[in-house]
């Protein structure tokens, strides 16, 4: 896999029964980029990163990454090449510790990768003490090391985002889809999201972040595209998307909701 991989959506189109929910989107993604994908509720975001996991299938249009077309590759096999989500939902299990939450991530993490073809596959996170380390050094990464063995059920919510992102990130992924990170975050636990997302782009991965929280979307992100009605409307650096009057518009009302 090279460093320089990228990712690759081409006229991606997406139906349910009659209702067309991606239209024709062509984006692509460069490593070491934070892109922000935004849009009114019901624009297919989500959506949209479900056809880059594969939980969706495009009804026309290719998916691909590092030059490798995904669109028959099933959801497993994208996240062993290191594409990874978070879930618009918190998806965290209560009962479990945040560290062993974030072992979770490790059953679903990418299990190829040119070292590990020397190494039998089950070897490399079979092994707990292994498991464990990684976990807590994720832990550490997203700034909640010395919470490994608080009980997600007794987080606060800005802490399970972080444990989200700690678990989405503890295989070394290269592909991270995070889905609303912030909602239900206040200004000082957003902020503290802001850096962890920041520092996960500075190891040349590809992240795209779906947000409704302009400040957020505008503080991090290099490139964002706006999705209306399942079409890319218009892209730009937030700068360029903040004056932009079709955004305020689609913001304004013109839509559905
Ligand atoms: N599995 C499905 N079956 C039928 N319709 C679906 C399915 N998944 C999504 N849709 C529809 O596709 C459209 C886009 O939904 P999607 O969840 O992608 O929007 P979104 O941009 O993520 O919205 P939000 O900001 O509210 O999360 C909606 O009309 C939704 O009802
Ligand atoms: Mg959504």
């Amino acid at each position: 896999m090279s460093d320089r991989a990228s990712l690759i959506v081409k006229n991606v189109d997406l139906s349910f029964g009659g209702l067309h929910v991606l239209r024709d989107v062509s984006l692509d993604f460069q490593p070491g980029e934070i892109t922000g994908l935004i849009g009114p509720n019901g624009a297919g975001k989500t959506s949209f990163f479900n056809c880059l996991t594969g939980h969706y299938r495009p009804s026309r249009g290719t998916v691909s990454y590092d030059g490798e077309v995904l669109n028959a590759v099933p959801t497993v096999g994208r996240a062993d090449r290191g594409i990874v989500r978070t879930f618009q939902h918190a998806a965290l299990s209560s009962e479990l510790t945040l560290l062993e939450n974030v072992i979770v991530g490790l059953n679903t993490a990418r299990r190829s990768g040119w070292i590990d073809a020397l190494l039998p596959i089950p070897r490399r996170f079979g092994d707990r003490d292994e498991a464990e380390n990684r976990a807590r050094r994720a832990l550490e990464f997203v700034g909640l090391g010395d919470h490994a063995a608080l009980l997600a059920a007794n987080a606060a919510p800005g802490v399970m985002r972080l444990v989200e992102l700690a678990r989405a990130g503890v295989g070394d992924p290269r592909v991270v889809l995070l889905d609303e990170p912030a909602a239900g975050l206040n200004s000082t636990e957003t902020a503290a999201l802001a850096d962890t997302i920041g520092k996960l782009r500075a190891s040349g991965r590809i992240i795209i972040v779906v947000e409704h929280d302009m400040d957020l979307i505008m503080g991090i992100c290099d490139r964002i595209h706006v999705l209306n009605f399942g079409a890319v409307v218009t892209s730009g650096t937030p700068a360029e998307i903040r004056c932009d009057p079709r955004v305020a518009e689609i913001y304004l009302g013109t839509g559905d909701d």
